[in-house]
């Protein structure tokens, strides 16, 4: 069976010629990095929804976007790029840029392809954020799977006008218009230049509440084929302008197919990664998939606002030590000895040496009924090489103490 057919979140896809997916990019699915607590890519996503949350109330009080981040990436042909008016021989469609199940499935290549589904629910403001899978280069800032957030608002003649002096004579759409660089061919210039007035003011504000007022932003005119007119909006960051994001004006044959043709919209999709390395200085896009605990520990903050000064990892070398010692006897209480007892004990002994602390034995004497434990404490410097005997004394220390705080009988 496994050779006729792709498992993907416990889905069966049949293969065929188009079928591309490979193990490792099949073991990546499911992971979900955007919605694990306190990994740095969740952290960018709340502080995100954060700030529509609070800056983008709706008539009833209410949040106006709703947020989106559980939609499979498992997605058909049709909603990746026929949804977005991508013509059927466009090159992005290529078997080389993209992770197929077969001829008619698809990993999601951008969260763009949930726009029409989502406008055709009935659906006005939202944020999406998910996984997204293409095939590329492996270097610092390119991985075949990374992560976006799409975001759309959609206008009624009425949201878009009501605020403009004696706007209730202007009109969304327009007969017998040209398409221009300016806007589409069924768009008054006044309406489109009002949608790109709040899409680009929302993305600035969004910006600099993510990196503060003094970042320098710019926008440049590109293409999409579901956007128009369509921009990018470039960060400098360390001398260097680096893209972000891709936005524009919603093409209205888009919208007419999905029910919402008396509405304008705005969309835009931004990358979680490049954001986040920006925003922390993370040097390479594969720590982001690190399970390290160096890693992980530097954004587990009280506060999604509170600013992360993300150190390198130490390049130092690491020095383990293990620690055995006899559990107390279980028969006066069951709970006598709890892990995170001994982890906090370490912790607060050796503080930011100890890298990581894992158990390497749990054993049963076979005539007594006593258990002993055996954790191996990993140390490592961030700044610099720890000596033996420094690490020695730590050591000693949590020995010491385990058997003093913890009941425990030391096998030192
Ligand atoms: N989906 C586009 C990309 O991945 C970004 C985009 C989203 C552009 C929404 C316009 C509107 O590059």
């Amino acid at each position: 069976i496994g050779h006729q057919s792709v498992e993907v979140l416990g889905h069966r896809y049949p293969r065929d010629d188009f079928t591309n997916v490979t193990p490792k990019i099949l073991a990546k699915v499911g992971r979900n990095l955007h919605n694990q607590p306190y990994h740095p890519l969740w952290l960018i996503k709340e502080r995100i929804k954060a700030h529509f949350y609070s800056n983008y109330i709706g008539p009833g009080g209410n949040p106006l976007f709703s947020v989106h981040d559980n939609l499979s990436p498992v997605v058909t042909v049709e909603q990746n790029f026929d949804s977005l008016l991508i013509p059927p021989d466009h090159s992005s469609r290529k078997q080389g840029d993209n992770y197929y199940l077969n001829r008619n499935m698809m990993l999601r290549a951008h969260t763009s392809a949930h726009q029409a589904e989502l406008v055709r629910s009935g659906l006005d403001a939202f944020l999406l954020a998910g996984d997204v899978y293409r095939r590329d280069e492996i270097d610092a800032s390119h991985y075949p799977v990374f992560h976006q957030m799409e975001g759309v608002r959609l206008f009624t003649n009425h949201q878009l006008f009501s605020k403009v002096h004696n706007g209730e004579d202007l009109s969304l759409f327009e007969r017998g218009g040209r398409r221009t660089p300016q806007k589409q061919e069924t768009h008054s210039l006044e309406a489109v230049k009002l949608v790109e007035f709040d899409l680009k003011q929302t993305l600035t504000r969004l910006v600099s509440y993510l990196f503060g007022a003094d970042v320098e932003v710019r926008w440049v005119d590109c293409y999409f084929p579901f956007t128009h007119p369509s921009f990018e909006l470039e960060v400098r960051f360390q001398g260097n302008w680096m893209e972000v994001l891709g936005c524009g004006v919603m093409e209205q044959e888009l919208l007419n197919s999905v029910g919402a043709q008396n509405k304008l919209g705005w969309a835009f999709g931004l990358g979680l990664e490049r954001l986040a390395m920006v925003l922390y200085s993370i040097p390479d896009i594969r720590l982001f998939w690190s399970e390290d605990e160096r890693f992980l520990k530097q954004f587990r903050v009280q506060d999604i606002h509170q600013p992360v000064c993300f150190q390198a990892l130490s390049k130092y070398p690491p020095l383990h030590n293990d620690i055995s010692f006899w559990l107390p006897d279980t028969k006066d209480s069951e709970e006598s000895f709890t892990e995170n007892d001994f982890y906090e004990l370490v912790r607060s002994i050796g503080g930011d040496l100890v890298e990581k602390v894992t158990l390497i034995d749990d054993f049963t004497h076979p005539k007594t009924g006593r258990r002993s434990r055996c954790y191996r404490i990993v140390y490592r410097h961030m700044e610099r090489t720890l000596t033996q005997e420094e690490v020695r004394l730590v050591h000693q220390e949590i020995e010491r103490m385990a058997e003093a705080e913890l009941g425990v009988q030391g096998r030192y």
